[in-house]
């Protein structure tokens, strides 16, 4: 068969593109191993899929060259995609900090994309992996499970190493260096992290116990958000968040009441209630459990009118300063996302070409670009899908 266009992977970046290339009248055959098309976004946002971020820009990516995602996020926006969820009235809200949802079910992407590829003429095909590619003189010679497709354009959109389950694959990477790319080392990103020894036997019976608000960091990267007890360790969104930026043996800093001033506030309480034992006056700003398993670990429970200013204070410190160790990341087992992938250095930032084999492209998570918790990482697919789509 001998097509315009071959898009091996049809998640939320080959589909896009898929679209934009068939919009312009290309022949375009897009190809997954997977029995059907988006498993991720139909998994994504807790069946609603956190589809967009209407704050998305460029800092909100991890990638090692940080001006790479600019011109790709500039041209399709969140408002470019939010226009195309409108235009088949899928009702949508917005939860916090930007982050969009639909109402009723990630389906409907999936639904509102495959409708859009038919208008525009797109082949899809399932069950269908990919044996070999070779370059031909005038593009590419793929052997797939339906045969071999001669391509003249080839975009390589198979996604990360998280969620294997799901059909995800070393696909991309394999291929980018037969083609001579560099990849640099990748990870799990947005994911639990782990607690061994002391840390994980202190905490690990408080799995389910949730704070609203705490202040993850590790150097200058900083998130507030929730955070939750989990068996094996940390989850919840500032981890998740945060997790992308830590390394093990990286610092890792957690501030438990970012919002308070903790030392002043337990002076005050001092004077307020000197009869109030210290977990019961924590109590009123941590979980409960969370109060007296620290002041089990820590600080035996007095009445606080037994604590020292100076004592006060170090426990301030210790609340604004968790001493907690991570050992690790839950992994691509449950990781949203993967750090690292097809390097950019070889990718044109305009139009996810490659710069080593022309007719070549990488587009959505198979490249180094991650986007934080929130809707970043759909649209830098729907992005980079469409630079790539408008060329091809
Ligand atoms: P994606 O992984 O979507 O698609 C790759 C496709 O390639 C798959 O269909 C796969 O089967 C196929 N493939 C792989 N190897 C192949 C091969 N050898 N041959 C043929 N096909 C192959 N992001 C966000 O912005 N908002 C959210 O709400 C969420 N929620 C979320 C939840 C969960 C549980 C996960 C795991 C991830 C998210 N994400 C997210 C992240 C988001 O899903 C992810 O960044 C995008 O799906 C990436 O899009 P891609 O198209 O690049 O890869």
């Amino acid at each position: 068969m001998k097509v315009d266009a071959l898009i091996i992977g049809a998640g939320a970046a080959g589909l896009m593109c898929a679209i934009a290339a068939g919009q312009r009248g290309r022949r375009v055959l897009l190809v997954d191993h997977a029995n059907k098309v988006g498993k991720k976004i139909l998994m994504s946002g807790g069946g609603r899929c956190n589809f967009t971020n209407t704050g998305a820009t460029p800092a909100n990516y991890l990638c090692a060259n940080p001006h790479f995602a600019k011109s790709a996020l500039a041209r399709y926006t969140p408002t470019d995609f939010i226009a195309l969820v409108e235009k088949h009235r899928i009702a949508y809200h917005e939860k916090e900090l930007g982050q969009l949802f639909c109402d009723d079910s990630s389906k409907q992407i999936v639904r509102m994309l495959l409708d859009e590829c038919a208008a525009a003429n797109v082949r899809v095909e399932t069950d269908c992996g990919v044996q070999r590619i070779r370059k031909a003189p005038e593009g590419f010679t793929v052997t797939t499970a339906r045969g071999d497709v001669h391509a003249e354009s080839l975009v390589i959109a198979s996604g990360g190493l998280s969620i294997p389950s799901m059909g995800a694959s070393g696909f991309g990477y394999e291929i980018a260096r037969q083609f001579g790319h560099a990849v640099l080392p990748t990870r799990a990103g947005l994911v639990p992290l782990t607690l061994s020894g002391k840390h994980q036997e202190h905490y690990q019976d408080l799995a389910g116990v949730a704070l609203p608000m705490v202040e993850t960091r590790v150097g200058k990267q900083a998130f507030r958000a929730g955070m939750l007890f989990t068996h094996r360790g940390i989850s919840g969104p500032s981890i998740l968040q945060i997790s992308s930026y830590w390394q093990a043996g990286d610092d890792l800093r957690i501030d438990l009441l970012p919002d308070h001033g903790v030392g002043e506030w337990l002076l005050e309480q001092r004077v307020a209630r000197p009869a109030a034992e210290l977990k019961t006056v924590l109590g009123d700003v941590l979980p409960k459990r969370l109060a007296q398993r620290l002041c089990e670990q820590w600080f035996e429970s007095r009445p606080m009118r037994q604590y020292h200013d100076a004592e006060l204070l170090q426990i301030g410190a210790q609340l604004h300063a968790w001493p907690i160790v991570a050992s690790g990341s839950e992994g691509y087992r449950t990781a949203e996302v993967t750090l690292g992938g097809v390097d950019t250095d070889g990718l044109s930032s305009s139009t996810m070409q490659s710069k080593l084999v022309p007719g070549l492209y990488f587009i959505g998570e198979v490249v180094d670009v991650t986007g934080w918790l929130g809707g970043y990482n759909f649209q830098w697919a729907w992005a980079s899908g469409q630079a790539a789509g408008e060329v091809i």
